[in-house]
């Protein structure tokens, strides 16, 4: 591999982690406050909303990372090659799942930003309950988001294990399975958190 491409595969991973992978873990637990309430949520997403630097904070620590990450993720879906031979079965169909699940994510995120975000920003709309009381109530919005997030948290879950091996933090065969049920424990952890909420507002 040539330098700049190593450089550049490693600075995907790390991105994917720190910081979207923190971003996404945070954005959930803060949406997860409408089990509390409505005006627990609107405290909450009115707290990040309102922190200071919002728009660099969002440009810096989001958005300029998700596109660099995005972009050649999308590169390496398209390109990569499927090494059947060299890993064990399963973990083939991990990576084939961490490519598909890129995708949905993508499509999801630029839908999302778009219905949400930006119609903020345009002054269509106010981040409050309401707001998402008005997007998840219709059904086909429900379903979108219920298999988004699954994908989105399938992709860091099974990322993190990407995350950890690649970066040699867990080298033996003995680490790298408990890596494994640990991804499996973000997995289900994290999904909770995520389908719970979206049926707080949806059902
Ligand atoms: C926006 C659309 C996205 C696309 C197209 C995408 C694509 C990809 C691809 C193709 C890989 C595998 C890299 C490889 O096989 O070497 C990957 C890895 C990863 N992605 Fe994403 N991704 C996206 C969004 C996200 C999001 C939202 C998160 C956080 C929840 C995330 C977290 C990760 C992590 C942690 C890894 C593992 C890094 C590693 O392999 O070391 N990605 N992504």
């Amino acid at each position: 591999m040539e330098h700049r491409e190593y450089f550049n595969r490693r600075l995907h991973s790390l991105l994917g982690v720190v910081p979207i992978g923190i971003f996404v873990v945070q954005h959930l637990i803060i949406n997860h406050f409408i089990v509390y309430g409505e005006e627990s949520y609107n405290k909450a997403a009115g707290f990040m909303g309102n922190l200071p630097f919002v728009l660099a904070l969002e440009i810096f620590v989001i958005y300029l990372p998700l596109i660099f990450h995005a972009v050649l993720g999308v590169y390496i879906a398209f390109t990569a090659k499927y090494n059947l031979g060299n890993y064990k079965f399963g973990r083939n169909w991990a990576f084939f799942f961490q490519r598909i699940t890129g995708i949905i994510a993508l499509i999801f995120i630029v839908w999302h930003v778009w219905q949400t975000r930006v119609q903020v920003a345009l002054g269509n709309a106010e981040v409050n309950a309401d707001m998402m009381y008005n997007i998840l109530q219709q059904p086909f919005y429900f379903w979108f988001y219920i298999i988004s997030i699954l994908a989105i948290v399938y992709h860091l879950a099974n990322g993190l294990w990407g995350f950890v091996v690649s970066w040699g933090i867990a080298q033996s065969p003995k680490s790298q399975r408990f890596f494994s049920y640990v991804s499996v424990l973000v997995f289900v952890v994290v999904s909770y958190i995520g389908i719970r909420t979206v049926i707080e507002f949806g059902l």
